[in-house]
């Protein structure tokens, strides 16, 4: 399974490359076989060897350049980066990234074979709207994007379930991914206030291939236990 934490804004540098080596410790001692990334701040990214896969929260379309407040390719590589987080929530709705402009970024770190993953979700006035308001609207997400692009992963995460405590039940998360599952054959996540303790019912959900964690992710101990949750289940099946 795939277990991604997304730090955001938060954790300096010293304290991201402690998360990071907790993270790798605790891999190693429990021999797991999960698919681990963190994301870190920018400002955090290191060249830490691991068997954690590092990746960019953002970054321009462009080697480097005049893009005041971005950075590039060229800063990418310096750290080794190849993963790349597009289309977060947070990004379209408090930083305004239009699809147009995700779309380009697609384009760009597609063609250098980075591994991107990608996020779609849906407001709650949407959600409020019924089924298949929140398909079509989940459908203009998918404009522009490549669905068969080899190294894509997909996460569905509701705006109003990011940070907020919010879920949709274990049902829709299922009928939803089943959903999206028939636009592109991708690995889905899950995102929007998973916890330690929600983590074994929402990565048991028929459709779910992991799960994408923000702020249930940030102590590090919770990350870890996720990655143990997704190691048992796959034990089990
Ligand atoms: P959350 O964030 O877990 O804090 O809801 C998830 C995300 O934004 O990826």
């Amino acid at each position: 399974m795939i277990i991604a934490s997304n730090l955001k804004t938060n954790l300096t540098r010293e304290k991201t490359i402690s998360y990071i080596k907790d993270v790798e410790n605790f891999i190693q001692k429990i021999s797991s076989n999960q698919e681990v990334f963190v994301f870190p701040a920018m400002s955090s990214l290191n060249s830490q060897a691991s068997r954690i896969i590092q990746g960019a929260q953002n970054a321009y379309a462009t080697n480097n350049g005049a893009f005041t407040g971005e950075i590039g390719v060229e800063q990418l590589e310096e750290f080794g980066i190849k993963t790349i987080l597009l289309g977060h929530s947070e990004r379209r709705h408090i930083l305004g990234e239009t699809q147009t402009e995700i779309v380009k970024k697609f384009n760009f770190y597609k063609n250098l074979g980075f591994k991107i993953i990608y996020c779609v979700g849906e407001p709650l006035e949407v959600r409020e709207q019924g089924t298949n308001m929140m398909m079509k609207y989940l459908e203009l997400q998918y404009e522009g994007v490549d669905t068969k692009y080899k190294n894509l992963i997909i996460a569905y995460e509701p705006v109003w379930a990011i940070g907020t405590g919010l879920t949709p039940t274990l049902e829709d998360i299922s009928n939803i991914h089943l959903k999206l599952k028939e636009k592109s054959n991708a690995a889905l996540l899950y995102g929007g206030s998973v916890k330690a303790n929600t983590a074994k019912d929402i990565l048991a959900c028929n459709g779910v291939d992991g799960v994408l964690v923000g702020s249930g992710a940030l102590d590090v101990k919770n990350f870890c236990n996720m990655i143990q949750t997704a190691q048992n289940i796959d034990t089990n099946n």
